[in-house]
């Protein structure tokens, strides 16, 4: 099972980042964390700061080579027409995480243009999101 985790832009520095809102751990020893919990799954990490290069990514990993993606595109989920059309394009199962609870923020933040193809939207917890984001790739894949 392979699964990509994609961040977007600005999520290089959670740690570093409004902690208040977005916690103190970086991402990177995060992610060493969920690969221990997650032994048997073949999990692969990609972030960038740029739309251009989300949407590269993207559309690399779709069409079958890989199993699910666990997606925050950060600001672009309320802007990128052209990353929802490449969804739609990759036919990739995906789950969208916010570590914040998008909808009890501004109300420029509860525009998704990546929630009608997602599975499930995660909103709001944490880190912990991501976790439960490969739970239900996984269970899809069961059923
Ligand atoms: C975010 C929420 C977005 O509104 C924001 O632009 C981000 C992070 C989150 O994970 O809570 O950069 O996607």
């Amino acid at each position: 099972m392979k699964i990509w985790i994609i961040n977007g832009p600005n999520l290089n520095l959670l740690g570093k980042r409004e902690p208040e809102i977005y916690g103190s751990k970086s991402f990177l020893d995060y992610f060493e964390e969920l690969k221990e919990l997650f032994p048997f799954v073949d999990l692969h990490y990609f972030q960038s700061n740029h739309e251009g290069a989300i949407i590269d990514h993207l559309q690399s990993i779709g069409f079958g080579k890989s199993d699910g993606l666990v997606f925050n595109p950060a600001a672009y989920t309320h802007t990128s027409i052209a990353i929802g059309d490449c969804l739609a394009a990759i036919k990739l199962p995906c789950v969208e995480v916010h570590i914040s609870d998008i909808y009890q923020r501004e109300s420029f933040r509860h525009q998704s243009y990546v929630k009608k193809y997602s599975i499930q939207s995660i909103v709001g917890q944490g880190l912990d999101g991501y976790r439960q984001a490969v739970e239900i790739l996984l269970s899809e894949v069961e059923k």
